[in-house]
């Protein structure tokens, strides 16, 4: 399928569900209207209103509970949609924070917030049969379906926005009553739900837009012939690919100039247990005890496979200079200590860097992937390599935020 076709498909997707969640006032035969002419100024415009609604709702600290938190504060788009701020959970002066602070400022998560980048190339949560995994999936075990079912959850979460959606309902039908009426029908007010539905809906259709996922990075521009990479960068590239030195690309797909983007965003989507480490300093401070266990996936109400434990999404590398900490739960600052970790997570007497104690055990040992990494038997030189490599996958608008 041409990625124009594709992209004509999508809207008229986008459309059909706007459609029927606006349902009541909609005649029988817009939706066909829609779905034919997809590309037509009237439908496209509609599409726009909803996209630019999306985007005030993501920017709207006044949706959670005090008025102090929107999705923005935790995905900032000047810091590539992750939080960039500093709290006590930082692993330095400078490093943004390992979990987020929640609309309180007191509340702290478990896991290191991701990028809401490229999140809109994640397919939907399934088990793929042909190779036995489960993959893709919102969240790091994939707990919700897609963009819209992830959209309602950070309003709710108790260590996010910590508000309800009758809340949320109200505040937007003050601010934005008019507006959800004109591009979801007069009956959009007639249900919590169905407002509430309105609005998560406009957010994901925002998430969508270019503004998050432009693949405008060098490593595009080289894709696209634009651009050449240094000496360092091309060999950070071949060992990325090479089976026996670094092999990331088995987990973390290298796009061509064919693989549309669904297939550019440097991961398959499938999901492993690398042997991370339980991060203290986060669990001495978030109130969870010491017997608390992340499993991810397993955690995931569709995954009852007790080998899956301790396994999280494969992570999208895109942008990935510019978003540390590192890992599920942010327990490494710098992309070097993440490249060690797979060089010698196994290897007698190596140590971490940031700590220069020894690797510590990970968090969910039983499951740990020990076929794919641990002792890569890579050099210095092929560890700055790597790295040089991933800073080249960095959206031209954060290159100035590469660390050096
Ligand atoms: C307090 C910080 C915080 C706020 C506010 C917040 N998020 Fe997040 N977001 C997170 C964390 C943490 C995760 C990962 C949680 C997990 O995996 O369990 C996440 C995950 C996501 C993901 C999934 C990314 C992926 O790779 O799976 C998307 C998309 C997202 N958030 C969008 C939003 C939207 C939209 C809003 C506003 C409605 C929002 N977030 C508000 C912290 C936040
Ligand atoms: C077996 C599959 C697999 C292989 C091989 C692999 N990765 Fe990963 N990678 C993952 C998974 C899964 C995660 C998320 C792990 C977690 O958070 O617990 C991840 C996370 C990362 C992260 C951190 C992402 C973030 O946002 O915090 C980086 C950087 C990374 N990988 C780079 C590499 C490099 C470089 C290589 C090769 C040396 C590599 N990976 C090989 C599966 C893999």
């Amino acid at each position: 399928m041409g990625q124009h076709h594709a992209q004509l498909v999508r809207l008229s997707t986008y459309l059909l569900i706007a459609v029927s969640i606006s349902a009541c006032n909609s005649n029988s035969n817009s939706s066909t209207r829609f779905n034919e002419k997809a590309s037509d100024t009237t439908s496209t415009s509609v599409h726009q209103q909803i996209t630019k609604l999306g985007e005030e709702l993501f920017f709207d600290e006044s949706l959670s509970r005090d008025g102090t938190q929107a999705c923005a504060t935790c995905h900032n788009p000047d810091h590539a949609f992750i939080d960039g701020r500093i709290n006590e959970t930082s692993l330095s002066q400078s490093t943004p924070s390992s979990v987020s602070s929640g609309q309180d400022f007191a509340a702290l998560g478990d896991r290191n917030t991701p990028t809401a980048s490229y999140a809109a190339f994640i397919p939907d949560f399934h088990f793929d049969s042909s190779d036995g995994l489960f993959k893709g999936g919102q969240f790091l075990d994939g707990r919700e379906k897609n963009l819209h079912d992830q959209a309602g959850q950070p309003f709710l979460n108790p260590v996010e926005m910590q508000t309800l959606k009758t809340a949320v309902v109200t505040k937007a039908k003050e601010k934005y009553g008019n507006t959800l009426r004109e591009l979801y029908g007069e009956a959009v007010f007639e249900t919590v739900d169905r407002a509430y539905n309105a609005v998560t809906f406009s957010i994901a259709e925002f998430e969508k837009t270019e503004e998050f996922s432009p693949f405008d990075s060098k490593f595009d521009r080289v894709l696209k012939g634009e651009d050449s990479f240094t000496k360092q960068e091309a060999l950070g590239l071949s060992l990325f690919k090479a089976e026996n030195k670094g092999n990331c690309a088995a987990c973390h797909t290298v796009p061509t100039l064919a693989s549309t983007k669904q297939n550019s965003t440097f991961t398959d989507f499938s999901y492993d247990n690398l042997g991370v480490p339980r991060n203290d300093l986060v669990r001495d401070l978030n109130g969870k005890d010491y017997e608390f266990v992340d499993n991810g996936l397993f955690q995931n109400p569709l995954v009852n496979d007790t080998k899956l434990k301790g396994a999280f999404r494969v992570s999208t590398l895109r942008n990935i200079a510019v978003t540390a900490p590192y890992m599920h739960n942010g327990v490494f600052k710098d992309l070097k200590t993440v490249v060690h970790f797979y060089n010698t997570r196994d290897v007698d007497g190596a140590l971490n860097p940031e700590t220069w104690d020894p690797w510590r055990t990970a968090e969910v040992d039983a499951t740990k992937n020990t076929e794919e990494l641990g002792d890569l038997k890579l050099s210095d030189a092929e560890e700055d390599a790597l790295v040089a490599f991933m800073k080249t996958l960095t959206d031209s608008r954060y290159e100035d935020l590469i660390p050096d």
